[in-house]
């Protein structure tokens, strides 16, 4: 038995799915440079920051842009992206996202956003699930992206919560590697076969219970 004292939630793909917002704008990006880009390209940029998502999708396409014309092709990614997230409902909550926080609240156990991001207060906001996290850290206020745990620890240390007492959710592999870089457990979101490291896979939060999480 464990003493949870904190969960710290991943967001795309673990409360929300905005994978195919990401798929959409990534795709009408490719195809105006004069290639495609499948869905199952997409699978492969679950977690990867914007940056390095345009990087491998410039890779694939075999198309070498400078670094201006990257920021640039970016930035209208990105545009295209906010516009479609801002008409999301909170009818896109992911099954049992919004009640699997607040029974961790009901128990007195903290709760953080932990995502890559850049817009995730948007989403949020959107979905009206801002006043259920205690923490929010966003892609905008860390350097290092997934595995790397900096906005794991950013959240536990906001919490005020030490590492080993929190339990991450996350979809994608450099997720769950990130928290176990930093020394937390690791409640993976999908498939057993694909988050080979995570010490429990659901299908999504409406399979996860408190006592699931004491016998982490
Ligand atoms: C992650 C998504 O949560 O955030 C990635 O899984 C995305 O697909 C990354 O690239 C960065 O998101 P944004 O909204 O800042 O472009
Ligand atoms: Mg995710």
């Amino acid at each position: 038995m464990s003493n949870i004292k904190a969960c710290i939630f991943d967001l795309d793909g673990v409360i929300v799915d905005t994978a195919v917002y990401h798929y959409k704008a990534w795709k009408r990006l490719a195809n105006e440079l004069g290639f495609d880009f499948t869905e199952e390209d997409n699978e492969k940029l679950k977690g990867v920051s914007r940056v390095r998502s345009l990087q491998l999708i410039l890779q694939w396409g075999g198309v070498t842009k400078t670094e201006a014309e990257q920021e640039e092709l970016a930035t209208t990614k990105n545009d295209w992206y906010v516009e479609m997230i801002s008409h999301m409902t909170p009818a896109e909550i992911l099954p049992g996202a919004k009640e699997f926080l607040l029974a961790c609240r009901a128990a007195e156990i903290k709760t953080a956003l932990g995502s890559a991001s850049k817009n995730s207060m948007t989403i949020l906001d959107k979905i009206n699930l801002t006043p259920l996290f205690d923490t929010i850290v966003d892609g905008n206020m860390v350097s290092k992206p997934k595995p790397d745990p900096e906005v794991f620890l950013k959240g536990a240390e906001l919490l005020n919560v030490a590492a080993s007492d929190c339990v991450v959710f996350e979809d994608a592999i450099a997720g769950v590697e990130a928290a176990i870089n930093g020394r937390m457990k690791v409640v993976g979101i999908g498939s057993p076969q694909v988050l080979i490291n995570a010490d429990l896979v659901v299908n999504g939060l409406n399979e996860m219970t408190l006592e699931k999480l004491k016998n982490l």
